[in-house]
C-alpha cells in the first residue's frame, strides 16, 4: 500500500489508472477506523480492481463547538487496518493541502440538509459534499463507498451526484454493529464504561420500534412517544436531539407509515453525540 498526501500525484495516477481501464473505488473516511470502515475497504477490494481510501479529517464538516479538535485519531493504527484489507492507496493529506488558504467554493443540497442532523448542525452537510465533490475530482472513482450509518449523509451524496452529473456510482453499505448492537463509530471512543452499557440501548430501542410497527403501529407522533420514554428509561444518562421518522428519499418526515420508512435517532451522551437508523416496514 503507497500513501499520498498530494492531491495532485494521486489525480495523476488515478486519471492514468482509469486511461488503462482499471477501475477505481474510493471509501472516503476520517480515519481511526473501525469494523464498519473495514466493511467498505473489504466491499471495494472485491468490487475494483484499485482501492484508494482517504483519511482526513475535514474541518469544515465541524460546527465552532464541536469535538475537530479532539477527534481520534492514530496514523499508524490505521496505516495497518487498511493495509491488511488490501488497500492500494491511502491517501491522507494534511489541511493545507487539500484546502486552499482562501477557499470561496461551497456545494450545498439544502432542502436535503435542512432536516434530521441538519437541525443542530447547519453547516455540516455543506462541509461534507464539498469535501466529497473534492475527492471525487482528485481520486476519480467510478465507485465510491458509504456506509448507512450515516443515512443522511448517503442520501444527500446522491443527490448531489445526480444533479451535478457527476460521473460516480454511489454504493451504500449495511451498518457494522458490535455485538451488543451499538452502531460502529470512532466516536464510541469518547464514552465511558457507564455511557458505554446504556450506548446498546439505542439500537435496541430502534429494533423495538421496528417490531411495533411489524405489529400494527403505524403512527409516528404515537412510535416516537413510546421511543422517547423507553430512551429515557434505558439510557438515563443521555439526551435525546432527535428522535424521527422520515421518507426514504426525500427526508421529510412522515406522519402514517403506509410501506417503508426511516427511523433516525440522535443521542447526546457523555461526549459523544451518537447516531444509528432503522428501516421501518410495514407487514402487508
Ligand atoms: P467517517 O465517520 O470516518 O465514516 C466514513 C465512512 O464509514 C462513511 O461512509 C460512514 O457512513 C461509514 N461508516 C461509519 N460507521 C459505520 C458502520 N458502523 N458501519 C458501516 N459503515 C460505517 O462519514 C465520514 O467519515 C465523513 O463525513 C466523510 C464522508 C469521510 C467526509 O468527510
Amino acid at each position: 500500500m503507497e500513501i499520498i498526501k498530494d492531491p495532485k500525484k494521486i489525480q495523476e495516477l488515478t486519471l492514468n489508472l482509469r486511461c488503462s481501464e482499471k477501475s477505481v473505488s474510493l471509501v472516503p473516511t476520517m480515519g481511526y477506523f473501525h469494523k464498519g470502515h473495514l466493511s467498505l475497504m473489504r466491499w471495494a477490494r472485491e468490487h475494483s480492481d484499485i482501492v484508494v481510501v482517504s483519511l482526513f479529517v475535514n474541518p469544515t464538516q465541524f460546527g465552532p463547538n464541536e469535538d475537530l479538535d479532539r477527534y481520534p485519531r492514530d496514523f499508524e493504527r490505521d496505516k495497518k487496518m487498511a493495509e491488511e484489507v488490501g488497500v492500494d492507496y491511502l491517501f491522507a493529506p494534511e489541511v493545507d493541502d487539500i484546502y486552499y488558504p482562501d477557499h470561496a467554493t461551497w456545494v450545498n443540497v439544502p432542502k436535503l440538509s435542512q432536516y434530521l442532523c441538519g437541525k443542530s448542525r447547519p453547516t455540516h452537510f455543506q462541509g461534507v459534499c464539498t469535501i466529497v465533490l473534492k475527492l471525487f475530482n482528485v481520486v476519480n472513482p467510478n465507485i465510491a463507498v458509504f456506509g448507512e450509518k450515516d443515512f443522511q449523509q448517503l442520501v444527500i451524496i446522491k443527490k448531489m451526484v445526480r444533479d451535478l452529473n457527476v460521473p460516480v456510482k454511489i454504493v451504500g453499505r449495511p451498518t457494522v454493529r458490535e455485538p451488543d448492537g451499538l452502531a460502529m463509530s470512532s466516536r464510541n471512543a469518547y464514552l465511558n464504561e457507564k455511557e458505554r452499557k446504556e450506548a446498546a440501548n439505542i439500537y435496541k430501542g430502534l429494533v423495538k420500534a421496528r417490531e411495533w410497527v411489524k405489529n400494527g403501529q403505524t403512527n409516528s407522533e404515537t412510535i416516537i412517544a413510546k421511543l422517547t420514554e423507553w430512551f429515557m428509561e434505558h439510557i438515563p444518562s443521555g439526551e435525546i436531539d432527535y428522535i424521527e421518522i422520515v421518507d426514504q428519499e426525500n427526508l421529510t418526515p412522515i406522519e402514517e407509515i403506509e410501506d417503508k420508512a426511516r427511523l433516525a435517532v440522535a443521542i447526546f451522551l457523555g461526549k459523544a453525540r451518537l447516531i444509528d437508523n432503522i428501516l421501518l416496514e410495514v407487514k402487508k
